[in-house]
């Protein structure tokens, strides 16, 4: 049986009006509660490849979360030229201003144990690790922009400095592998769309065979 029209709406609308979102203050509309809760839901929720739930989340709130971009900010400095860094360093600090950030990991232990119960897929698993974290990350970026915080994603673990600080600072396990940022926080346009997004020819993007 499928759902009803208004069901489904509920599903894809706020799929459509997510967005980035850059401008953003250090307030959130909703209570820190709510944003662990989203969060845990996303965790839960999520599919994963053999069901391995190896995605990992930490939540970082005000003082915390300027704290991840001042890390951030020192180890741009020292990785980049010094007119790339002036370039990044501007949206770094846009960044901090922000309330907070969820950063996603993927468990490596986690992931190994399934590679050693399932030799014949081990090529497979760390691109199938990928695909399910990027599942994670847009359950809880889009939840979080229904509930009026706006956000932006980000891979400051390019440097792997900055991940190995990130561990030590938190206390995190060695095993957790830094994917992503999702930076949050109250937009200073109240979340209007200040820019079109721009689409492909979708009937170029998609191919149906057998269409009734
Ligand atoms: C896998 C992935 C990686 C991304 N990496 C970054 C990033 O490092 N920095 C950034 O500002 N935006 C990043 N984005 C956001 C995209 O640039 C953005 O989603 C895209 O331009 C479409 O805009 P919209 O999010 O407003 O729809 C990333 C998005 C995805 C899905």
């Amino acid at each position: 049986m499928s759902s009803s029209p208004a069901a489904l709406d509920g599903f894809l609308n706020p799929i459509e009006s997510r967005l980035s979102c850059y401008g953003l203050t250090n307030s959130s509309p909703i209570p820190d509660s709510k944003i662990r809760s989203i969060v845990e839901f996303a965790i839960k929720n999520a599919p994963s490849a053999f069901n391995v739930q190896s995605a990992r989340a930490v939540i970082l709130l005000k003082a915390d979360h300027e704290k991840l971009w001042d890390i951030a900010d020192k180890h741009l400095k020292a990785a980049m030229p010094e007119p790339a860094y002036q370039a990044l360093a501007p949206r770094v600090k846009m960044f901090r201003a922000a309330y907070g950030s969820v950063l996603w990991f993927e468990d490596q232990d986690a992931l190994d144990a399934l590679k050693e119960k399932n030799p014949a897929i081990q090529a497979s698993v760390a691109e199938w690790s990928h695909h399910s974290s990027g599942m994670h990350q847009f359950i809880a970026w889009t939840a979080f922009e229904l509930e009026g915080l706006g956000c932006n994603l980000q891979h400051y673990n390019f440097m792997p400095q900055f991940s190995a600080e990130v561990a030590s600072e938190w206390k995190l396990p060695e095993s957790w592998k830094l994917l992503s940022q999702l930076v949050f926080g109250t937009p200073t346009d109240g979340l209007k769309r200040s820019r079109e997004r721009t689409y492909l020819p979708v009937e170029d993007r998609v191919k149906v065979f057998g269409e009734k």
